[in-house]
């Protein structure tokens, strides 16, 4: 049996990861949004869309092919079950020709053989099942109008097929038969060279991100990826929803810190990690961002929910924590919940905002933290830049961001709590 936190993610990925336009589409609980914005648009016949109204494309964007990696064999670089990782490349063009967005896809962790193994037969472990194409949206979109300052960077994103964000090491493979591959941080490195030697080594600007794991992985690999790049580069980062707490549950078990500490000892994860925090403290605290940060040196840019629905799902309220049901309906969606609910959740924003305060000094650093029931919120362009968008004082993620990339202006911003902010698309599980 898988693990209940994996088991829910899984399901998550398995309505959302397929289509990742489609979590805009449903988390805008609106296929009427949906319908709005492609007939505003005039891209699609409207009496075509009550067929497959989430199937279709909202941006002009076309699919990415899906690369294996060509150095991956010599490296011992590989997936879980031993296939060659993967990444989607577009080619930058005009200005952004010496340019490097790079965004790392998410989808949790394993923290067992069997939860690895499971792992390892679905795109999340193995290139064999991966999409050939994906829809490159949100920050990593060609188009001006939906992403106005990376739109002709080179664009790319990493699969993620190790189960550990990118950071799991051979040495805790199994010798016995176990046939699993702990490869992430080779993974990581077999990928970066090939995108050095594509240009990237010649980078004016370069841009590390990535969601949820994926947010996870680029914290870990932040500085690195900083000294892989020439002086004279500018190097940031950027976490979406990837600001994973180290919090109790309801039923009051820190459910997420022994999960780390699985995933941590599973597969060697502490070699990835800042070792002035594993000489000190227990390591699996070293895979908090909290921690993370305060040895990362790159300046870093969270973005991320006050109320993260998977955080709220797995770390809050985990299925275990909940055995008689009453969180049912309200890890649903935020109105579905009792105002002793509400209570809790507005703890879980304020736990939150209090793990950010010493980065809240930090000078380089940026935030856009919004009230919204959401997850990842920068590969949809919707959320990312679009009328519609979530907003803090009038500015979409895309204009806090490139406001903050480009020093155009200090992007500080904390939204005020729920139900404040009507520009929020809150996710409703219930509607599914
Ligand atoms: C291999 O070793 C691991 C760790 O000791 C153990 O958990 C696992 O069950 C073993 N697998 C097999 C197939 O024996
Ligand atoms: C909210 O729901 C919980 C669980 O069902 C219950 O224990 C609590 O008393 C409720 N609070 C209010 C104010 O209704
Ligand atoms: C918000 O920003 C838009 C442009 O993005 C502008 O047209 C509008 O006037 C602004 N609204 C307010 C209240 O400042």
């Amino acid at each position: 049996m898988a693990n209940p936190m994996f088991r829910a993610w899984l399901l998550w990925w398995r309505k959302w990861g397929k289509k990742e336009w489609a979590i805009a589409a449903v988390g805008f609980a609106a296929v009427l949004f949906t319908l709005t914005l492609l007939i505003e648009s005039g891209t699609e016949d409207p009496s075509a869309i009550g067929n497959r109204p989430l199937d279709l494309p909202i941006s002009a964007d076309d699919p990415v092919e899906l690369t294996l990696l060509r150095n991956a064999k010599d490296r011992g670089a590989f997936c879980l079950d031993g296939s060659l990782p993967g990444y989607h490349f577009e080619k930058g063009f005009g200005s952004g020709s010496n340019k490097w967005v790079i965004h790392i896809e998410g989808g949790g962790w394993c923290n067992t053989i069997e939860s690895c193994s499971y792992r390892s037969r679905t795109a999340l472990g193995s290139s064999k099942f991966m999409d050939r194409q994906v829809i490159f949206a949100g920050m990593l979109s060609r188009d001006p109008s939906q992403n106005p300052d990376f739109y002709n960077w080179n664009r790319i994103k990493i699969r993620y097929c190790d189960g550990a964000s990118l950071a799991g090491h051979p040495e805790s493979e199994f010798k016995n038969g176990t046939k699993l591959f702990f490869r992430g941080q080779l993974i990581w490195e077999a990928i970066m060279d090939e995108l050095l030697s594509m240009g990237m080594a010649k980078a004016k600007q370069a841009f590390l991100t990535g969601c949820s794991a994926g947010g996870l992985a680029t914290l870990i690999h932040c500085d690195d990826f900083r000294h892989l790049l020439p002086k004279y580069t500018t190097v940031k980062c950027l976490a979406d929803a990837g600001f994973f707490l180290d919090e109790k549950d309801v039923g009051g078990h820190y459910t997420m810190r022994s999960f780390y500490q699985d995933v941590l000892l599973l597969q060697g994860v502490d070699k990835s990690l800042h070792k002035n925090c594993v000489s000190k403290t227990d390591p699996s605290q070293c895979l908090f961002p909290r921690e993370i940060i305060k040895n990362t040196r790159t300046p870093i840019f969270l973005v991320h929910p006050g109320y993260d629905f998977w955080q709220i799902r797995n770390i809050l309220v985990p299925d275990v924590s909940d055995p008689s049901g009453h969180w049912r309906k309200c890890r649903q969606g935020l109105q579905y919940c009792n105002s002793t609910q509400i209570e809790i959740l507005q703890g879980f924003r304020t736990s939150l905002l209090n793990a950010l305060d010493e980065f809240k000094q930090n000078k380089e650093g940026g935030y856009f933290i919004n009230s919204c029931f959401i997850h990842c919120q920068t590969w949809s362009s919707p959320a990312w830049h679009s009328p519609s968008s979530p907003r803090i004082n009038n500015k979409t993620i895309a204009e806090s961001v490139g406001d903050w990339y480009f020093d155009r202006q200090e992007v500080k911003q904390i939204d005020c709590p729920y139900p404040c902010n009507p520009t929020c698309h809150n996710m409703d599980f219930a509607q599914l």
